[in-house]
């Protein structure tokens, strides 16, 4: 079965915590361990290893064209699979590692497995913010693979109980290290071209970006729903509660009355709201997903929430929407993945 191993992340000397040191051992042996970091939780095996990047993909029942952001502990191990560190990337480096920022880089051949990068030329690399992340990558030595330790669709995993859900006893273990802090995924940048390009929004906001790069470009699969993503993983439907979600463009009277309209059909609504608004809907699951005039409490809320509405067995769940500006990019990315793009405007 799946080993849990419980870790306080205050604790001094983690890297020789005993539950930490067991944890790398099975890194080692090409086996796979769900892990804290600050956006969400990963799914971690050594990306050298074939054997243990096939055991992630199956794990998850993750598509393998779909390649995995590799995670490291010293700025030092990105050498032996990169070609070069372009200028621009290094300033971010600095600025941002550890945090939330995966940067695109050229791929040195023959170190990583294939299979971690889905064969391409690229590979997205970041350093998580986590003490516990941090203690394992330095314990272990290794570039460690992993994506967000769900299955593949659902909503990404924000603390070890949601990793059970999904995962038990299809992974070696889990490190229970609490809730993660920022709760949406690392923003993805393409750093290998002049102009850096933002694949996935996430974590460090495009306006964070621009203040130590300068211009930072849009994938324009990001603007406009025909192009193709240039992040393979972004074309997949993700996220997805059980029940349809619909995203709804107006007031909360409006939205009120969308909820009344289901009720008479029959059918148990869900409403996501925010701590401003839960009050004013009248609904059978109205749960508030952090505070609006704080984005950052929304983005650490928002899979949580999607999966309570799984337990509360809602037949349908309404949204409210979410400003386009800083976190709220992520936010917005994310809901409408859930949603498939559903959205009701008054
Ligand atoms: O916050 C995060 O980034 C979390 C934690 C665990 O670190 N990880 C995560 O991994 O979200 P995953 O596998 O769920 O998402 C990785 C995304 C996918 O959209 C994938 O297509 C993209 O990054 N990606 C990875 N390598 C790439 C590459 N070389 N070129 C373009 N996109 C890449
Ligand atoms: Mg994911």
């Amino acid at each position: 079965d799946t080993k849990v191993w419980k870790v306080d992340k205050y604790v001094d000397n983690l890297e020789n915590n005993p539950q930490v040191v067991d944890a790398a051992h099975f890194l080692q042996e090409n086996e796979v361990v769900a892990l804290p970091t600050e956006t969400v939780y990963g799914l971690g095996g050594n990306a050298e290893s074939d054997v243990a990047v096939e055991k992630i993909f199956a794990a998850k029942g993750r598509p393998s064209d779909n390649p995995l952001i590799i995670h490291i502990g010293d700025k030092q191990q990105l050498n032996a699979f990169v070609t070069e560190i372009p200028e621009k990337a290094a300033v971010l480096m600095d600025t941002f590692w550890p945090g939330p920022l995966t940067i695109i880089f050229k791929k040195k051949d023959g170190v990583l497995s294939e299979k971690a990068t889905a064969g391409l030329d690229t590979v997205g690399v970041r350093m998580p913010d986590h003490p516990v992340a941090l203690a394992l990558l330095k314990k272990c030595q290794l570039p460690i693979a992993a994506p967000s330790a769900n299955s593949s669709g659902k909503p990404s995993p924000t603390n070890a109980q949601h990793v059970i859900e999904d995962l038990n006893g299809k992974i070696a273990g889990v490190i229970d290290g609490g809730s993660t802090g920022v709760g949406v995924e690392s923003t993805v940048l393409d750093c290998t071209e002049d102009i850096p390009v933002i694949l996935r929004p996430g974590g460090v906001t495009k306006e964070q970006l621009e203040a130590v790069v300068g211009e930072v470009h849009l994938d324009a699969a990001l603007i406009d729903e025909a192009s193709k993503p240039k992040a393979p993983g972004m074309k997949y439907q993700h996220y997805a509660p059980n029940a349809p979600l619909y995203l709804v463009n107006g007031s909360r009277a409006f939205l009120q009355s969308l909820i009344e309209d289901k009720q008479k059909e029959g059918l148990r609504v869900g409403v996501l709201a925010t701590e401003d608004s839960v009050e004013s809907y009248h609904s059978d699951v109205v749960i508030a997903c952090g505070k609006r005039s704080q984005l950052e409490s929304v983005a650490t809320a928002l899979y949580e929430t999607l999966r309570k509405f799984n337990q509360e067995k809602v037949d349908i769940i309404f949204s409210e929407m979410f400003p386009n500006t800083g976190v709220g990019h992520a936010i917005m990315n994310r809901l409408q993945k859930a949603a498939g793009n559903k959205m009701i405007t008054e």
